[in-house]
């Protein structure tokens, strides 16, 4: 975007697509370099303490397998449903994906019927941490497990997909891990890579001075309260873009949207760390031997004032405003106290037409008593001011938390053409309403 200052930019714009084009034609074709295939697929689960939870799964897991890819790489996915009843799809949670392989039932493609396939392709042209999931009904979809990690490594190092717990997996020296915060069959659990998910505390056995990368989704429809202890900590991450100098914190508590994700980095101590998941002492990971220390309750960090100070942009091409609030209203033809977004519900909300190599200026104000987590998807927006007080970071979103009675001012460069799906990440909201779109002329 023209008007993005040079030191904001987000590296590779990707490949030229025109805009004005049908959704389906916006997709990479080619000779994959990597190629997965997921299936989608009822089973029992079994947790870690032996405990066992019907779901549904890809491949017959929850989380799904971590899908790790280099930067640079023209990515295949292939999904097959063998669910008996259920559409399904694939959607890159945060990732600037092709319009076309965006995976919204019902906007960028049909829901995959039972029986049937799709082939997602893209290029990988951003490292970081992301999610997928199905996005056909997400709520119960995501909820009852279709989902898994989607990791881009730097463009060097090694990679071995399904096996990220491999301690030179990536290319970062050290121990690299996915952490999947989510609740399977009304059980919190924390998924760390591909093992069985921990209904208690996972453990990682962690040799002293190992430089250690945690990436943490939070996949349920609630926030999620982090808490490292026995180490100072980075805030290396947010939703998939490294901050610029992240200071050391200690003993900070992180509180992490639904769909968000956050990277932390530290130095393995010679004793215990420990890293807990909404102050509960019994759920979360451990990393290294000997008994846990006692969780820390410090502070929450604010995430808008961490990170590094940097010029924002001050000039916009466009400004949109979106109240979030509730109202009795129809939805499917039946009264509900609806999420509203300008005082609309979806269908029914008003869809913006943006421009490519626009900068987009959004104010979000939260007139409502919940939080709600927004989602643009194929962008990440750049935080420029939380209840008035300029960001820091700099810092690039997919998922935030908009408080009641909260105003967060932020940037979207328009750079992906195609028809993209916002909404609340509470998928709950979502489907009472709080689902709108942002189309290219
Ligand atoms: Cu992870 Cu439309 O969402
Ligand atoms: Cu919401």
């Amino acid at each position: 975007s023209s008007r993005l200052p040079a030191h904001l930019h987000l590296g590779a714009p990707g490949d030229a697509r025109a805009a004005g084009v049908a959704v389906t034609e916006l997709r990479e074709s080619g000779r994959p370099d990597r190629t997965f295939t997921l299936t989608a697929r009822p089973a029992t689960v079994t947790l870690a303490s032996g405990r066992k939870v019907e779901a549904w799964t890809f491949d017959g897991r929850v989380p799904g397998p971590t899908l790790r890819v280099r930067q640079g790489e023209l990515v295949e996915v292939r999904l097959r449903n063998r669910m008996p009843d259920l559409a399904v799809t694939l959607h890159w949670h945060g990732y600037h994906v092709p319009a076309g392989d965006d995976g919204v039932a019902g906007v960028t493609q049909d829901a995959v019927r039972p029986g049937g396939e799709f082939a997602y392709r893209f290029r990988a042209d951003r490292q970081g941490s992301y999610w997928y999931h199905s996005h056909d009904m997400s709520d119960p979809a995501v909820r009852m497990g279709l989902f898994g990690m989607f990791v881009v490594d730097p463009p060097t190092g090694p990679v071995s997909p399904g096996d990220s717990t491999a301690e030179n997996v990536t290319g970062h020296d050290g121990a690299d891990h996915t952490v999947a915060v989510h609740t399977l069959g009304g059980v919190p659990t924390v998924a760390v890579d591909d093992r069985p998910p921990a209904d208690g505390l996972a453990r990682l056995p962690t040799a002293p001075g190992t430089s250690v990368r945690l990436r943490i989704a939070a996949t349920d429809n609630t926030p999620v309260t982090l808490a490292l202890t026995g180490t100072p900590y980075r805030l290396a991450a947010v939703d998939g873009h490294d901050l610029e100098r992240p200071g050391a914190l200690r003993g900070r508590r992180l509180r992490l949207a639904a769909g968000g994700r956050y990277d932390l980095t530290f130095t393995m101590p010679a004793r215990p760390v420990l890293l807990t998941v909404n102050d509960r002492p019994d759920l979360g990971l451990m990393l290294g031997d000997g008994p846990p220390p006692a969780p820390q309750r410090g502070p929450l960090l604010d995430i808008t004032a961490y990170g590094a100070a940097r010029p924002l942009p001050q000039a916009f091409d466009q400004r949109l405003t979106w109240v979030l609030d509730r109202r009795l209203a129809l939805l499917d033809g039946a009264p509900a106290m609806a999420h509203t977004v300008n005082g609309q519900v979806w269908p029914g909300i008003e869809t913006p037409v943006v421009r490519r190599g626009d900068l987009i200026k959004i104010t979000l104000v939260n007139r409502g008593k919940e939080t709600h987590p927004m989602h643009p998807h194929g962008h990440h927006v750049l935080v420029l001011s939380r209840d008035g007080r300029p960001a820091t970071g700099p810092l690039w979103m997919d998922s935030f938390d908009v408080a009641p009675g909260e105003v967060w001012e932020v940037a979207l460069p328009a750079d992906n053409p195609g028809i993209w799906m916002s909404h609340c990440h509470d998928l709950g909201h979502a489907a009472l309403g709080m689902t709108f779109h942002l189309a290219y002329e």
